[in-house]
């Protein structure tokens, strides 16, 4: 029979406002759970540096405070603070931060000025995950390291600038190992002992696990929208959707797929508007999952639940308050693979520290040791990083490595995580649908094993209820507003970007913009430049296009084929061609709209605009610059790119 686990209890004194325990407060500003993690490490790093004197607390900045009031109060009471803040998109903050940078940045920008050195009683230090090949490299994390700066408060080390491009575990370990002597200068005291040099390993977080009789009631989870007043979802409390229909939108002659999607919201109350995100929840493909729960050693009817007490609380979230159970139960483990686990993204240094822990075959616990170690650094980046190697792979690659279940899923699989996509449908055109527009994630990895996306191998996989309302396909899914709009006046001149996927929010743009004539609205001129390979292949809702030109919703349709002729035609080469016409459209308060791949095309795209207005309007590049700049804040050049 299976044995029940229990945590191992990790000493934390209860957190006093007046006693004299010291306090450091680590915020996370997290959007796929990296920056989550790295600051749950470093709280339990710290507490066991300090034997558990020192109170690390873990803060999620959306929970900081309730209003915009209270951040001051608060953090005037803060002496000690660690930011681990991701940048995410366009260089922007993380959807728990965006309130707290928000206000950070912007509402206090006045305020800030008259108050003076305000925060000079604060000393922190602000780690960023971001990726090189993004634009605005780790924006959040230097903003809010200079704004601290700006306010008084003294900066412990460089703010640490973390490259996804690379390892950035390894970032994050070379910046906390330049901060700990530091913070150790300013806790270690008489009553705590000092102990330099020492490796502090924190303890291995662990769910207690239940195994419940195969024909226990499962739980079932509501999808009731959260009522304040009015219906709302969002990533906590999404909204179950069917898949009312599906199709492939490449022509049999492609290599590649794409699908489209339509999300059935009617009577949900969900709301959108064009231009906005869809968070979906997608599910594990099942091969992966009967994959996983062979090398767990368990049947995929096992029916189980997690349960935590406080002290296991304390350990996950190196806070007083106890951490939930990642979803609950009684469940089945092919349910929990399916929905909760992330089985496919490479895994972190601590997890295959974990995995050591429980590996029985000497060498494989070795291999593991060595991999998670300073030294292993080579071995990690070609055989984690480069190589792509998932979770699984990992796993099934060391197979005396059996951990249990409750350890499985507090410290080995993070949480699957909703994946985003721009919403390609106007709810003036499709009230009751939400339209997805999803390229699929396969291909082989450097090593030369296939690679999956989850979500699109599952949107791809998805039945509809046009095709079997029975069985038709459904998951959680909530609407993340976004800033990338129309203009408010219908007569401005709008000029869109967007290849291959990124089409979406201008599908829906467009079904905005024909309804609007329907109503009898007179609308300004509307350019679009799209990319795909070739017409017969990729060049995707080819018929509503024709159909937005013919209605008069789209002015002028420009299409670069890639891979028709000789010579690569991208988007921005057809910008180029046509740069009289359209800085003819921006100068004269027009919109300029990006959307899609940010690292290649978006950044090319940006070039040429730059290059056009210095061309056109016969100026040095640092004007053509500052033009763009102003564009961008006037909100007249906006980008929705990943
Ligand atoms: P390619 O695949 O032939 O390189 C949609 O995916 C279209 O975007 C394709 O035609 C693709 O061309 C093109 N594309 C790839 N990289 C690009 C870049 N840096 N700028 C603009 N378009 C690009």
């Amino acid at each position: 029979a299976y044995q029940p686990v229990t945590m191992r209890p990790v000493d934390v004194p209860e957190e006093t406002d007046e006693g004299p325990q010291k306090k450091v407060t680590v915020f996370f500003g997290t959007q796929t759970g990296t920056a989550e993690t790295f600051a749950k490490a470093f709280a339990e790093e710290g507490k066991a540096r300090y034997d558990g004197k020192v109170n690390f607390k873990l803060v999620d900045l959306d929970d900081y405070a309730a209003e915009d009031e209270i951040y001051e109060e608060k953090l005037k009471k803060e002496k000690l603070a660690i930011f681990c803040v991701a940048t995410y998109g366009d260089g922007e903050p993380t959807d728990n931060a965006a309130r707290f940078f928000k206000w950070f940045t912007e509402t206090l920008e006045s305020e800030g000025e008259e108050k003076g050195p305000w925060l000079s009683h604060m000393e922190y230090a602000v780690f960023g995950l971001g990726n090189v090949q993004y634009e605005h490299f780790n924006k959040v994390a230097k903003v809010v390291d200079g704004k601290l700066a700006h306010y008084g408060a003294v900066r412990l080390v460089d703010v640490g600038l973390g490259d996804d491009d690379k390892c950035i575990e390894d970032d994050f370990t070379a910046w906390r190992e330049g901060l700990w002597p530091i913070l150790d200068l300013k806790l270690l005291d008489e009553d705590v002992p000092s102990t330099p040099g020492a490796v502090y390993t924190a303890a291995i977080p662990e769910y207690r696990v239940e195994i419940h009789d195969s024909d226990s009631k499962l739980h079932e989870e509501t999808y009731d929208a959260k009522m304040n007043g009015q219906a709302t979802y969002d990533a906590q409390h999404p909204c179950k959707s069917v898949v009312a229909v599906r199709r492939e939108l490449h022509t049999p002659l492609s290599d590649r797929s794409c699908t489209h999607l339509e999300f059935d919201i009617a009577n949900t109350g969900l709301r959108y508007e064009a231009g906005d995100h869809v968070g979906v929840y997608a599910e594990n493909y099942s091969e992966y999952v009967e994959e996983a729960a062979r090398l767990l050693g368990h049947p995929l009817d096992l029916v189980f639940s997690l349960h935590t007490d406080d002290k296991m609380g304390d350990a996950l979230t190196g806070g007083s308050a106890s951490l939930p159970a990642p979803f609950p139960g009684p469940i089945t483990l092919e349910t929990a693979l399916t929905r909760y686990a992330d089985l496919l993204s490479p895994p972190k240094k601590v997890t295959l520290t974990t995995l050591a822990a429980y590996a029985t075959d000497p060498t494989e616990k070795d291999r593991l040791k060595f991999l998670a170690s300073l030294i292993g650094k080579e071995d990690y980046n070609q055989y984690i990083v480069k190589d792509q190697r998932t979770l699984l792979e990992v796993m099934s690659d060391f197979p005396s490595v059996k951990v249990p279940l409750g350890v499985f899923f507090a410290a080995v699989s993070p949480r699957l995580q909703p994946r985003f996509y721009s919403i390609s449908s106007s709810p003036k055109f499709a009230p009751k649908r939400i339209h997805v527009t999803c390229a699929l994630v396969v291909g082989a990895s450097a090593s030369g094993r296939v690679y999956r996306g989850v979500c699109s191998t599952w949107m791809k996989n998805a039945i509809s209820a046009e095709e079997n309302p029975a069985k038709a396909t459904a998951s959680p899914i909530f609407v993340r507003t976004s800033n990338f709009r129309l203009p408010t006046d219908p007569l401005t001149p709008v000029v869109m970007v967007g290849p291959g996927t990124g089409l979406a929010p201008f599908r829906g743009f467009l079904q905005e913009r024909a309804a609007m004539i329907d109503e009898g609205e007179k609308l300004g001129p509307a350019v679009f430049f799209f990319g795909c390979r070739t017409r017969k292949q990729d060049y995707i809702y080819e018929e509503e296009l024709a159909e937005f030109v013919k209605k008069g919703a789209l002015s002028e349709l420009i299409v670069a084929f890639s891979r028709e002729g000789d010579v690569k035609e991208y988007v921005q080469h057809k910008l180029t061609q046509q740069a009289s016409s359209v800085w003819s459209h921006l100068k004269n308060g027009g919109y300029m709209y990006v959307c899609g791949d940010a690292k290649g095309m978006a950044r090319d795209v940006h070039r040429t605009l730059h290059t056009i207005i210095q061309e056109q309007e016969s100026v040095e590049s640092s004007k053509a610059e500052a033009i763009v700049k102003q564009m961008q804040l006037d909100g007249r050049y906006q980008r929705d790119v990943w």
